[in-house]
């Protein structure tokens, strides 16, 4: 089957089609933990962990996530569905950018019921919607990343995203997109081992890939750009950022890790995100971006 584009264009205006969006903020979506739970296993994270969570404590830190990205960005919310405990992570929901959403078909059932809720806001808020098949399994940011300059898509399969969807993306923004091998389960999305970063740099764990898809990211990164993680701080969740001009928000990181990106201009801002680690997602995973990429790409240096 096609692709289906939803059309809710500035040229046909009605009474349910609201403007496209148009950001001169980076502008984040995320949504609440009310129903956060580990429910089922899905990913080896959470395995273990079943119903393990400190709720409080996971409302706390989503707080304070939430708290600092507001310093530094616009963030809108989307309610929190009961019967959607992934539904927090909702950075897997969709890739948006130019006001157009790739809305997600997520490989597991468990995921699909925070589909339609998703949609519903992206399209009531104005964006086209872009339909992935169904049969090709695509989840969002999670396994698609664009460059800092939104020249570029890199698009992981593997584990929840098939490659076969990759051409259907590319078609969405009429970009190139480079198709990487995740070979790792405990990295089962690309935003678990790979950030594209502002000043071109490029954070990521090699292990995670196959030894074509290194080759092809070292082709675009050169080495003085690329920070390269080891096992401790990709299992610490290390890739998982959200990055804002010279801004990177995380989850506490290795001493070594968080001087490294400091000599490089960054401003390391960490917290604790260990009830969301629990079901195999940090910082990057709990926020959709909506906003043009290019709009947060700025580094001072
Ligand atoms: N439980 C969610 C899932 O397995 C967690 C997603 C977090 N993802 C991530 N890329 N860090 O789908």
């Amino acid at each position: 089957t096609g692709l289906q584009l939803d059309t809710v264009s500035s040229t046909t205006p009605s009474r349910n089609s609201p403007p496209p969006p148009q950001f001169d903020t980076p502008t984040f979506l995320m949504c609440a933990p009310q129903w956060y739970d580990v429910d089922y296993v899905i990913n080896p994270w959470m395995a273990g962990n079943l119903h393990r969570l400190n709720r409080d404590l996971a409302f706390a830190q989503w707080r304070e996530l939430h708290r600092q990205l507001q310093l530094i960005a616009d963030v809108r919310l989307i309610p929190a569905v009961q019967g959607s405990p992934d539904m927090v992570f909702v950075g897997h929901t969709a890739v948006v950018q130019h006001g157009v959403a790739a809305v997600s078909s997520f490989a597991h059932p468990e995921r699909r019921v925070e589909e339609q809720p998703v949609r519903r806001w992206l399209k009531d808020h104005g964006f086209l919607l872009w339909e992935t098949p169904r049969e090709t399994a695509f989840e969002g940011e999670g396994d698609a990343l664009f460059d800092a300059n939104g020249k570029l898509l890199w698009a992981a399969h593997g584990v929840r995203t098939c490659l076969q969807c990759h051409r259907h993306l590319a078609q969405a923004w009429h970009l190139p997109v480079v198709s990487l091998h995740l070979v790792d389960p405990r990295f089962y999305h690309l935003d678990t081992c790979f950030a594209p970063l502002s000043g071109g740099h490029l954070m990521y764990f090699p292990d995670a890939f196959d030894a074509a898809s290194r080759v092809a990211i070292e082709n675009a990164y050169p080495e003085e750009k690329r920070i390269a993680v080891n096992e401790e701080e990709a299992t610490a969740f290390a890739c998982n950022v959200i990055n804002i001009g010279e801004t990177v928000l995380m989850h506490k990181v290795s001493s070594d890790l968080s001087r490294r990106l400091g000599r490089l201009g960054f401003d390391v801002v960490q917290i604790d995100l260990s009830e969301f680690l629990k079901g195999g997602g940090s910082a990057k995973s709990l926020v959709l971006r909506l906003s043009d990429i290019q709009l947060q790409a700025e580094i001072a240096s």
